[in-house]
């Protein structure tokens, strides 16, 4: 089987970590990279070692070399870049949030099956082995049955009205940027809402820049979620059952324990291994997908992809929060 070859669309923070995830697999192959500027292209070729540049995402993704492209833009960029990449027949891998709304997402999904093509989205944690063991126990009723999440991710980043996560332009915010890992963690544990209620701080930007957010499912479970980008949180998840609980410690970081509790026993601890810098998992399955001519992921589904960006369309338009340009959020 020869190797896939990966093109990269961006050149930011988050591209450089994904690269260098890449490296560890043997059959990925870091072969193009694409940037708005001839600079960024050439700096991060050469930092990479990254044999061909191209100095638009235009030419990225026309480039005949390239298997599949990893997005790393800004949110609001997402749409318009995995367009791009799928109408030059390319398989998409794109960063989280897939989209900034539902209705993009939708668009772009339905163009990926239209065309046959792979697409998913880049919800790394999804892939970690200790994220496997935790769909297990859920699976296997190891704490009964699940009534409630506890889980949050929150931390403290400077206020700079400019930046990604300040700059509504840019889709800033804590529900987009860290919320997305809750709703997607809750959606995976116990599927799609049938209600909210929640609560943001909007900050001098307008943007959400912490939140509390409660999500109703069926049968009255609950997942409470906290969310931050100006507020540092335990960053934890625990999924609470009518025999015990799990607390998955360090849930977004290539998290490697959790704590099982019941009542009148004593903890077990599980514990997985993790290999590279944690993106080779989400590649590897997309890598895998493509050697067995799959066009989604059973681990992160494209409805699913979609549920949680409708899930995170409720909650803003209860917040009164919708970006620039942006035609719905409903
Ligand atoms: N999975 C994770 O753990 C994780 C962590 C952080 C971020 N992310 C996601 O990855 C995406 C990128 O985040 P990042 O932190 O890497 O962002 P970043 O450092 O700001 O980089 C974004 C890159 O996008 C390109 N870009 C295109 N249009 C842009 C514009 N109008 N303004 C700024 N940059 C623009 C730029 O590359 P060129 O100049 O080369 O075109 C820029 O370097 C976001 O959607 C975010 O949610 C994921």
């Amino acid at each position: 089987m020869r190797n896939i070859r990966w093109g990269i669309l961006g050149t930011g923070a988050i591209a450089r970590r994904f690269v260098r995830g890449l490296r560890s697999l043997p059959k990925a192959e870091v072969f193009a990279v694409g940037s708005r500027s001839e600079a960024s292209a050439a700096k991060f070729g050469d930092e990479h070692n990254i044999p061909r540049r191209h100095a638009s995402y235009e030419d990225l993704a026309s480039d005949p070399g390239v298997d599949v492209i990893y997005i790393a833009t800004p949110h609001p960029l997402h749409a318009e870049n995995a367009t791009l990449c799928l109408q030059a027949g390319k398989a998409v891998l794109c960063e989280k949030p897939f989209c900034v709304n539902a209705a993009e997402a939708e668009r772009v999904v339905e163009l990926a099956r239209e065309k046959r093509l792979f697409i998913m989205e880049g919800m790394w944690t999804r892939f970690f082995p200790l994220m496997k063991e935790v769909r297990r126990l859920v699976s296997e009723s190891a704490l009964g049955e699940v009534r409630m999440l506890n889980v949050d991710f929150g931390f403290r980043a400077d206020l700079d009205p400019a930046s990604r996560l300040f700059d509504q332009k840019l889709g800033g915010g804590a529900l987009l940027d860290v919320g997305v890992y809750c709703v997607s963690f809750a959606s995976m544990v116990l599927g799609r809402p049938s209600g909210f209620v929640g609560l943001p701080h909007l900050g001098e930007t307008g943007v959400d820049e912490q939140a509390s957010i409660i999500l109703e499912h069926e049968g009255g479970r609950l997942a409470n979620l906290s969310i931050g980008i100006r507020t540092t949180t335990p960053q934890e998840a625990t999924i609470m059952g009518t025999e015990g609980y799990v607390r998955i410690h360090a849930p977004w970081w290539r998290p490697t324990s959790m704590t099982i509790s019941r009542p009148g026993t004593e903890d077990e601890t599980i514990e997985t291994p993790v290999s590279g810098n944690g993106f080779d998992y989400e590649a590897a399955e997309v890598m895998r997908c493509l050697k067995a001519g799959k066009t989604e992921s059973d681990v992160m589904p494209l409805d699913e992809t979609v549920s949680v960006m409708m899930t995170m369309d409720s909650i803003r338009a209860a917040w009164g929060l919708r970006y620039p340009g942006e035609e719905v959020a409903s």
